[in-house]
């Protein structure tokens, strides 16, 4: 199902922002005027990757990081480069901009695919 995140000029560049919808925790980055969005769930241990909300970033914000255990992930492909879980990837959705807002498609059987 398709939902609207928020509106487009809420997401600045180089920032991150988590949300919950339908039960699920998911989160937007904006980098380089792309909007990425992801599952928000570390490879590693299945576990949430801020450390405060909306702080999905490295301290440069060019790599989305996990603040359990430091994994660091390509913001335009979810892959992580460095920590336990280098070689897995975040889950992507599928996100573009219409009018203006932000949407975000989450995967109808999303209960079962979050496992
Ligand atoms: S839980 Fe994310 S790196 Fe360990």
């Amino acid at each position: 199902m398709r939902h609207a995140l928020c509106q487009d000029h809420e997401m600045l560049e180089g920032t991150s922002r988590g949300f919950e919808l339908e039960g699920q925790s998911i989160f937007l980055v904006r980098r380089q005027n792309k909007v990425y969005a992801y599952r928000n769930r570390c490879p590693h241990l299945g576990i949430n990757l801020e450390w405060q909300p909306d702080q999905f970033l490295d301290a440069d914000a060019c790599l989305i990081q996990c603040a359990m255990h430091g994994a660091l992930f390509i913001i335009e492909s979810g892959q992580c480069i460095s920590g336990p879980c280098t070689g897995q990837s975040l889950t992507a959705l599928p996100c573009d901009i219409e009018n203006g807002d932000i949407w975000v498609q989450l995967p109808d059987d999303s209960e079962s695919s979050a496992r």
